[in-house]
This record gives C-alpha cells, structure tokens and sequence, in this order.
C-alpha cells in the first residue's frame, strides 16, 4: 500500500494524479485536518505532526508514505529520512515533494532563472534554494510565501476579482526577477494554475505537484523493484482524516474530483 499525507484537503490533489496515472496499487490517504494548516507552525510542531502521520500510515500497512504537503516535506522529511527510518523502521521509505520538482524545474528551466511559491514555512526553510542548487550550482531562486492563497482555495474563491487581486500582488514581486520557470510548491496552487499562467504570460513555464510528483513515482518505482514488489494492488483506497469525516468527505470531492466513498476519523 501506498500512503499519502497532508495537512489537509491539498494533497488530495496528488493522490488524483497518482489514481489516474498508478490505477493498480492501492492507497491510503491521511488528512491532518484538525491540525491544518501547517504552513504558519514550527519545525518541531510539523517535525512531529508528520512523523505521527507517518507511523500511522505505516501501521495501516503502507510499505511507501508520500509526503504530498509541501511544508511537511520541507520541514520534516529529511529529518525522518535521515532518522527516523534507520531507527525505527528501516525497510520501508518516505518520499516528499520537493526533490521532484526541484528536478523538473531544473530540466525546464531555459535561462536558471526559477521562482517557487508556497507556504511561509517552505519559502522560509529555504529547502527550494538548497535542492535546486545541488542539482544547478549557478541557478537563480527567487522564492515568494503567500500565505493567503490556501485559505482562498479553500472558501472557494478561486476566480473571484479579490482572489485574483492578492495573486498579482504575490506574483508580481517575483515576475518582476524574470524568472523562466514557476514552482508551484503548495498542494492548493494547482487550482489557481490558469489563473497564475496567465498573470506570469507565456515566457514562464508552471509547474505543479501533482503532474510533476506523479511522473517521478511511476520513475521510482521502476528504479527500486524491491519496494515496488512489496506494494499491495487491488485498486483500493481509503481516506483517514483527523478531524470531521462528514465534512472531509464533503469538502475532499471538491479536491479529488469524484465522491469519496467512506472517510474514517484517524487518532494520531
Ligand atoms: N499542504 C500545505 C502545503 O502544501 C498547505 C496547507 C497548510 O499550510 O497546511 O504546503
């Protein structure tokens, strides 16, 4: 089985595109709505909401965990890689992500000149500066929070003239460096993704979680058999969400794009 985290809703977004694109494995998904949102809180606080996260998933049987939300993979993943799997479970894997699009950026990018959006505390971390540089030592990262966006994802006000108004406000600071290249590096910013190409014009390529993370799981799996073998595939999937199961299922059709058939409530 594969699990998926996020704060909330977002990721939903992530496990849409792997549905379509890895129909075969099975999946569990984990909402920490009644902690949502993340990306205002501590490196301690998200560290150890997702390692909570994590533990859960994996003892629903998931041999793979997905960080979909953005804050948690730049707050909390290397931190879980790096210590918490060796120790406590060796064998199986979380992946987050910022590496896949760190990569794609690069790949697209024509001039190393990229912007990433996102949360306070992925802007804040700095983890986009840090992997795009491994890969392009002379890439130019030009990063923007804004904070605003989820909230107006989430009331619905994708397209409304006040939400288009603060997107500009946001966008204009880093359209202004010339970037080639936009990070879309939050699970909510696909839903403004027209509304932010047009606001960027044609000279910038958009890149979003779900197309891009999707791509790079099939990718992985195929460079890594022995986790790949383990994967449970009978198609299922099931929803988890720390909060309200009603309203996640009400509110979580608006992300996934279909009906979600049964939500339970999951105690971390
Ligand atoms: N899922 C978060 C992310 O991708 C956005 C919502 C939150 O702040 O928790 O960064």
């Amino acid at each position: 089985m594969i699990g998926v985290f996020d704060s909330g809703f977002g990721g939903l977004t992530i496990l849409r595109a792997f549905l379509t694109k890895l129909p075969q494995y099975d999946y569990t998904y984990l909402g920490d709505n009644a902690r949502t949102p993340y990306g205002n809180k501590s490196q301690a606080v998200i560290y150890a909401y997702t390692r909570q996260a994590v533990e859960f998933l994996f003892a629903r049987g998931c041999v793979l965990v997905i960080l979909a939300c953005n804050t948690a993979s730049a707050k909390a993943l290397r931190r879980i890689q790096q210590e918490f799997l060796p120790a406590a479970y060796p064998d199986r894997r979380v992946l987050g992500v910022v590496i896949p699009l760190a990569e794609a950026g690069i790949k697209v990018s024509r001039y190393g000149r990229i912007g990433v959006i996102g949360t306070r505390a992925t802007i804040e971390s700095g983890v986009y500066e840090q992997e795009l540089a491994k890969l392009s030592p002379d890439v130019k990262v030009f990063g923007q929070a804004c904070p605003l966006l989820v909230p107006l994802v989430e009331e619905g006000w994708v397209g409304k003239p006040e939400a288009n108004m603060i997107l500009k406000k946001y966008l204009y600071r880093i359209k202004r460096k010339k970037i080639d290249t936009l990070i879309l590096g939050c699970t909510h910013y696909p839903f403004l993704q027209k509304d932010i190409e047009r606001i960027m014009g044609k000279n910038c390529r958009v890149l979003n979680g779900p197309d891009t993370v999707s791509d790079k799981l099939i990718d992985y799996l195929e460079r890594h058999p022995e986790i790949q073998r383990r994967l449970t595939c009978k198609r299922n999937a099931a929803f988890f969400t720390t909060d309200d199961p009603d309203r996640f299922e009400l509110l979580g059709q608006k992300f996934l794009r279909y009906n979600i058939p049964q939500v339970n409530r999951a105690l971390l």
